[in-house]
């Protein structure tokens, strides 16, 4: 398969982006592209990363929009001037509208740091620790209305250490998630994964 043909994925990122380090360290060897970078915060170290690769980059500051529609417009915008079948969410903050998810359904990603459907939403890990899991781990999924909720891709699962805190559990699931979403992206540059939607 030439250059020209591999499947090209738009990465949105809010902050640190090791998972985008991860998706494009991978790459080549996966057959797909990061064809560019969209961050709704200018200051995220992962457009340093970015920058540090030539990799195309936008910057969409939420704060610059009255309402979250015409903040999806605009984001929308950006990501369609880099033409991508996939926009991988690595770390993106921000809820989604219906519109833009619905724009985007069957091309539109997401790695969640929990086994979804368990501990959807925010700091999965201590709340994971809390409620005495024994089993933790990473997702990758369709993104639907549904917070953290659309069909499940492909999950990477741990065993919870007894004592464990949540920064060493985050570090640990962390190692899962940089293997696995180039290994989801790999598999749709593939064609290997039927689009639910
Ligand atoms: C990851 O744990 C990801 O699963 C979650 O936010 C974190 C982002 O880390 N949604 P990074 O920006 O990719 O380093």
């Amino acid at each position: 398969m030439g250059l020209s043909q591999r499947l090209r994925v738009a990465v949105v990122i809010s902050g640190r982006g090791s998972n985008l380090t991860a998706l494009h360290t991978a790459a080549d060897a996966q057959g797909y592209e990061i064809v560019g970078v969209v961050s709704n915060q200018a200051h995220a170290a992962g457009l340093l990363y970015a920058r540090s690769q030539a990799l195309p980059q936008t910057v969409v500051d939420h704060q610059s929009y009255a309402t979250r529609t015409l903040f999806d417009e605009a984001l929308a915008r950006a990501l369609d001037r880099y033409e991508p079948d996939i926009i991988a969410l690595a770390g993106f903050l921000r809820v989604l509208g219906t519109a833009f998810v619905h724009r985007y359904a069957g091309r539109l990603i997401n790695i969640h740091p929990s086994l979804l459907p368990a501990f959807p939403g925010l700091n999965t890990h201590a709340r994971a620790l809390q409620a005495g899991a024994t089993e933790h781990g990473a997702t990758v999924h369709f993104v639907t209305d549904a917070l953290d909720g659309g069909p499940i891709i492909e999950q990477a699962r741990l065993r919870v250490y007894p004592n464990e805190t949540p920064e060493q559990l985050a570090a640990r699931v962390l190692v899962l998630e940089h293997a696995l979403y180039p290994q989801v992206l790999g598999r749709l540059a593939r064609g290997q994964i039927a689009i639910p939607l």
